[in-house]
């Protein structure tokens, strides 16, 4: 039976350089002994996870999940039709309530995707809290990750449920699947199989693991790719 690892990007798989190479073997080994899918899960686009690619030895996923979920790419780089199933999403009309919203700044047009409406927020819980307030009539979740992004996305379009659709289509139980992640954007993905955090995280994410009843998150010591695999020493695949 098949196996699947989905790791986050930044400051999860990539921020320690030695970590990642070791981890890179050790993946590469679980590949052919346990049939491990590889998944990359990251709030990035396409283009900028390309530059991270150029930059850093990572090796090629099966599959790769951009913009916090509202891409889902094959390992070929192709693009996976009829992903999302949204109605009434409008990224003019969330664009134009959040319009000259004080303290938004919008990210490069990169990083505006068809169902992913991004900008710029520096440490202002306040603003978020206006701004869910100003979009609560539509049907989208806003993530406001590592107090600097603010991400709004179709309601149930994230990370977690484009995972789900992958491992429904390779047929991968969800007891299989083993999630990795440091930030805010993570969270519905850390919901789904076995969790790992790493010993990075963010502090108001630890507080949300600590706080679940169920025992599915494991709280790595270790920072970045060496937290990786020390959950994947918890969870018994290597
Ligand atoms: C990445 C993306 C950015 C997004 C952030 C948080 O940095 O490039 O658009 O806002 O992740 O999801
Ligand atoms: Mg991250």
């Amino acid at each position: 039976m098949a196996y699947m690892l989905a790791t986050d990007l930044d400051m999860t798989l990539v921020g320690d350089d030695e970590a990642l190479e070791r981890l890179n073997h050790q993946i590469t080994e679980l590949r052919t002994q346990k049939n491990l899918k590889l998944v990359y899960v990251t709030g990035r686009s396409q283009e900028l996870y390309r530059s991270l690619e150029a930059d850093k030895e990572l090796l090629k996923p099966d599959a790769l999940i951009t913009a916090v979920g509202t891409e889902i790419y094959g390992g070929d780089g192709s693009l996976l039709e009829g992903w999302p199933k949204t109605s009434g999403w409008d990224r003019q009309v969330i664009e134009g309530l959040l319009n000259g919203y004080p303290n938004l700044i919008r990210q490069p047009d990169s990083e505006q995707r068809p169902y992913k409406v991004s900008y710029y927020l520096q440490s202002d819980e306040l603003t978020f809290a206006r701004i869910k307030n100003t979009l609560q009539h539509l049907d989208v979740e806003v993530v406001y990750s590592m107090s600097q992004y603010v991400d709004v996305l179709p309601r149930g379009v994230n990370k977690g449920s484009a995972l789900l659709r992958l491992a429904s289509i390779w047929d991968v139980p969800a007891t299989n699947v083993i999630t990795c992640g440091d930030s805010e954007n993570d969270i519905t993905m850390l919901s789904v199989g076995k969790a790992v955090l790493v010993g990075n995280a963010k502090e108001t994410l630890r507080t949300w693991a600590k706080n679940r009843a169920d025992q599915n998150i494991y709280l790595a010591k270790a920072e970045c790719a060496a937290g990786i695999e020390e959950g994947l020493v918890h969870w018994g695949l290597l």
